[in-house]
Formats: structure tokens, sequence, C-alpha cells
């Protein structure tokens, strides 16, 4: 395959353009050679590694993770590290542990939980939240993840779980009769046999860690509660999918009407349908709602699924219930848990939304940008006499990755919730001389500087030009791609060639037909292949997508629609699924029903 050698001049790719659109620029400098490094380079043994196998070994890392970084495309992660090494290489010298509880000093005394609050206090106020404050129920309490996004996430269902099941809250403190730090359950409820077992609803479009916490928490989606209880009684008709269809295209009259072809958000009808079976029977909701799908970048209509919800959730007695326990004591609480998956969206969406709010960024959105945080409120109106209509505040949670938009040498974030959901942890760690609120028992110390350091050099003004970059270099990609798409039509003659560009409205991620394996894993470009119809082997498509983050570049776009343009580019003939076996595992990569089954991107 060449990349080199079979491509066009930057030229010939601007004369394929109908209109000039965005002015294209001199970028080419040739690739270096794909570096690729083997098992043995880094094999230890009992005697070490000698210093200069050593230092060869980890000059190839460094060059091999050099030239990845410098290409990469394909995935939504931060590659400018701003100055983190000059900054922070000093921390290196020691091991920062934020044990326990961030608002709780604890006994490992090197850690940064300063910084970790600083952080936890500024994504709360960015998300119109109250700041922490020890024993003020709706302000918002949180911590640094050691994991990404994954672990926010679990830990909010984990959370929710035990809070919908009527676990004892943190802050029950004394009222309860019953022993203190101890986990207990509720009394069953009288005439409501299903009032402690949550059911889970996430579309199709959300990201695989749901599928594990719910394995990991025996949480049941509601497909599953359906298909064990009411078999035939799917309310959608036919069979209980396993996730909440997505939404459809809008009908342009083009594509066909199957959410593959869609902008990758939840279908609101169809979700408010499923809930209102399931809360009609007396079970607490649990609906994660995606802000910056994985595939698609695609933002849930948080505000509108507030909305619908919040009338279903007031007429089956879900906004305020009691939960008794045995020996005495009650407490009242909400019957349903509404999470953001924020990973990559929740980190830029709301300097977007400064940009499209001031004049002078000189910025117009394509559509509104949609609300998604603790700001959020929605009215119940029971139109009984006598009753007045009550706001509830409907976010219960939200979770970040602090690699993806901020940037971070590995992977971290933040979970925030509020101080009246807080459970009371199973037991007691005393070792560690705080509560132990948290997921893990060592928490990573290091995080915290990365994204203090980060958020204390982007003042709000530098933030809102790089969201806005990044909206603009996805519609430059775009128009690229085209341009790729024109010249492979007149080049094979043929008007029907088809690169399958696409992208959701403020997505910062592009989508098209994916190209031959070294442009893929020269860019490290995430890959899937879709039937775009269910159960139709003609309608499959092999697709890619790239990310268009903040350090993304017309430059390395302009690249990019070079190597498209190398003689074996693509395989416009491919039409059958190709499932490649990892070099580690012997079994075929299982084909994605549409639009997103297979869970398979970062
Ligand atoms: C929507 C969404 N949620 C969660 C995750 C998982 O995040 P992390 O990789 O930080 O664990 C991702 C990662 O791509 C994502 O796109």
């Amino acid at each position: 395959m060449t990349q080199i050698d079979g491509r066009p001049s930057e030229q010939t790719i601007e004369r394929t353009r109908e209109e000039p659109v965005i002015p294209a620029q001199q970028s080419w400098s040739p690739a270096p050679q794909q570096l690729s490094l083997t098992d043995e380079e880094f094999e230890l043994g009992p005697n070490g590694v000698p210093p200069d196998k050593r230092f060869r070994a980890l000059n190839r890392l460094a060059a091999f993770l050099e030239d990845k970084r410098d290409h990469m495309l394909g995935y939504q992660v931060t590659e400018d590290m701003d100055a983190y090494q000059e900054d922070l290489s000093r921390f290196m010298k020691m091991h920062c542990n934020n044990l326990g509880d961030p608002f709780q000093a604890g006994g490992y005394k090197v850690n940064t939980k300063p910084l970790e609050r600083a952080v936890l206090k500024y994504f709360t106020k960015l998300w119109h939240g109250i700041p922490y404050k020890a024993g003020k129920k709706d302000s918002c309490w949180g911590y640094g993840l050691s994991m990404g996004a994954t672990e926010g996430n679990l830990y909010a269902m984990w959370n929710a779980r035990d809070y919908l099941e009527g676990k004892r809250l943190l802050s029950s403190g004394d009222t309860l009769k019953i022993q203190p730090l101890s986990y207990v359950a509720p009394m069953a409820a009288e005439g409501k046999d299903h009032a402690y077992e949550p059911v889970i609803f996430y579309s199709q479009d959300t990201h695989y860690s749901f599928a594990k916490a719910i394995r990991v928490l025996k949480l049941p989606t509601f497909g599953q509660m359906g298909r064990d209880r009411y078999p035939n009684d799917c309310p959608l008709g036919g069979e209980w999918p396993d996730e909440v269809p997505s939404a459809l295209p809008p009908k342009t009259g083009k594509d066909d009407q199957y959410p593959s072809f869609g902008p990758g958000s939840i279908d609101v009808d169809k979700l408010v349908v499923l809930v209102k079976f399931f809360a009609e029977k007396g079970y607490p909701i649990i609906v994660n709602l995606n802000y910056g799908s994985t595939f698609k970048c695609a933002y849930d209509d948080v505000r509108a699924v507030s909305d619908r919800l919040i009338t279903v959730f007031g007429d089956n007695g879900l906004i305020s219930r009691d939960v008794e326990y045995e020996g005495g004591g009650s407490e009242k609480r909400r019957g349903f848990w509404i999470h953001v998956d924020g990973a990559l969206g929740a980190g830029y969406m709301p300097f977007l939304d400064m940009a499209a709010k001031d004049p002078k960024y000189g910025y117009e959105p394509e559509v509104d940008i949609p609300e998604f945080d603790f700001g959020l409120k929605s009215t119940y109106d029971s139109g009984l006499p006598g009753e007045k209509p009550v706001n509830v505040d409907m976010v219960s949670s939200i979770a970040l990755s602090g690699h993806k938009w901020m940037g971070a040498p590995w992977p971290c974030g933040i979970l925030v919730t509020k101080v009246k959901y807080q459970m009371q942890p199973p037991g007691q760690a005393e070792y560690i001389g705080s509560l132990d609120t948290t997921f893990a028992g060592s928490r990573n110390g290091f995080s915290p500087i990365v994204m203090w350091d980060h958020l204390a050099q982007h003042p709000d003004d530098r933030q809102i030009s790089k969201a806005v970059h990044s909206q603009r270099m996805a519609a430059y990609l775009v128009e690229k791609l085209k341009m790729v798409e024109k010249y492979w039509r007149n080049k094979n003659e043929d008007d029907t060639l088809d690169l399958f560009i696409d992208r959701t409205p403020l997505a910062i991620t592009v989508r098209f037909r994916r190209p031959n394996p070294d442009i893929v894993a020269k860019y490290s470009l995430s890959t899937v292949t879709m039937r775009m119809i269910p159960d139709d082997d003609t309608s499959i498509r092999h697709l890619a997508h790239a990310f268009c983050m903040s350090f993304t570049t017309q430059d390395r776009i302009d690249t990019f629609a070079l190597d498209l343009c190398g003689d074996d580019a693509f395989d416009f003939d491919e039409t059958t699924p190709t499932p490649q076996p990892s070099p580690r595992f012997d079994a075929g990569v299982p084909m994605a029903q549409s639009p997103f089954a297979d869970r398979g991107f970062a």
C-alpha cells in the first residue's frame, strides 16, 4: 500500500471541489516510517535490563508514542499537554494518594485533596450546582476518579441503585433508630411490590461501560425485566429491546429510517413510553443520558427528557416517597435518578454555550446548545385542587473524563452528585482516617494536580476559543472529506461512490467510510462494521470516525485528506463483514447491529 506515492497533490484535491469553502493550507510533510514495538524489546528477567538496553528501549518507546500522538485523530483524547511536564515533574518524586473522602483530611497526608476540592468546585459551578458544604443537602459532593468516566458511571449507578433500593443515606445521621454505619435495607412497602427494584434505561448509543456496570451491580435493564416478567407486553410492540432505541434521522427522503442513520441521541418519545410502563407498576427508575456519545458525539436532550418524565414520575409517586425502616424511622426520598454521562461533552459544551451567548466570539451554533446539568429544573403540576406545581432539580449525577477534553497523561476524571444522595458506605475504614465514600481504596493523587493545572492555565476565554476551534475543525473535516469523495468520484467516473460522511449537529467527531488498515493505524482511527438495517447483510457498512479535539489543526486534517486519496486508500467493493481477530485472541470481533451494539469505540 502506498500512502505517499499514490497520493495526489493538495492542488489536485483542490481542483475537485465545486466551490471554495475553506482555504486549504500547504500541509504535507512526509510521514515518518511507521514504527512498531516488539514484546522482546521490553522483556524483563531476574537480572533486570542493562542500562544501554534500557535506554534504547525507552527511546524506542518515546519515538513510537510521539509518532502515534502526532497523527492522532481517532479518539476523543487531547494530546496537547500544555506545560504539565515543566510544572509537575517535581511531584513525580512522591506518592500522592487521596485515600478516602475528598472533603476529609484523612490519615495519609501526602495527598492533594485541596486541589481535588478546587477541581470539584470549579466543575460544580460550571454545571450550575452548589459547591460542597457539609450538611447542606442540595450542595454537590464528588470525587476525583482514578479511572476515567467508566468509574464515574459505575459509581453513579451503584449510588443510584442503593439510593433507590432504600439503603441508608449518609445524611440520615442519628435520625434513624438503626445501627450507624450499617448497610441496611428498608422494610417492604405494603402493597408496592416493586418499590425497591430499580430498573435502568439507556440508549443504543450508550458507552459500553454501562453494560459492564450493570452486570457488576446486577441491575436489570428494562429489557431484561420486561422479558422476565412481562414477556408479551412491550409497549413499543414486538420483542423487548435491550436498550432504548436511538432517534431516527430527520426525514430527508434520502436515508433509511433506522437509528443507525440517525444523530445518535436517545429517542425521547420511546424512552417516555418505556419508563411509563415501569413507573406505573411502581418500579423506581434510573435513566442514563449521554452528553457527547462515544461514536457520534450526540447530545441527548436532557431538558426534553426531564420535562416529559417529570409528569410520569409525579403521577406515579416517584418525586417523593417514604422509605420506612424496621425498628422505626423513615425518610423521604425520590424514586428516580437521572445520570448524565458527560465523559466528553460536559467538559466543553458549557464554553460553547458561553460562546453562543456572546457576540464577541462570532460563533453561531447550528442548533441550540442543549442543557444538561444541575441547573435544570422541571415543573410537576398534578392538576389536583389545592396542590401547587413543584419545581424539581432533575439531574442527580454527572461523570466527566479528565483526559478527554482537558487532556491528561493518563485516564482520570470526576464524578459529581449531591450530598442528599450520598449513601452510607458499607463500612468505615478507620484505618484511612476518613469516611470511605469513594470507589477505590487508594485514589490517584496526581490526577487532581494535572486537572487543576489545566484549569489554572485556561481562563474561560481560552476554553471558549478551544471549544469553538473544535467545532470549526469538525466542519472543516466534513468539507475536506467531501472533497476527497469528489476526488474519488471523478477518478472512478462513478457519481454514486459514497464515503458515508456524516456529522451530528455540534459533534466534534465526523464519521466516514473506513479506509485501509495502514491509514487506520497511522491515525489511530477507531472503526466499526455495522449493519445499518437490522438483520440485513446487504446494508453492512465499514465505518471509522475522527475526533477534532482542541489540538487538531487544519494541517493534520489536510495530511489525512491527502492520505485518503492514496491509490488504495479505500476498498469500494468491500461489502462483506471482515471481523478481524485481535493479535491476542482468536475470537472474531462481533459485528454491530445498528447503531452501536458492539460497543467497539473506546
Ligand atoms: C460517552 C462515554 N462515556 C464513557 C466513556 C468512558 O470513559 P473513560 O474512557 O474515561 O473511562 C467514554 C469513552 O470514550 C464515552 O465516550
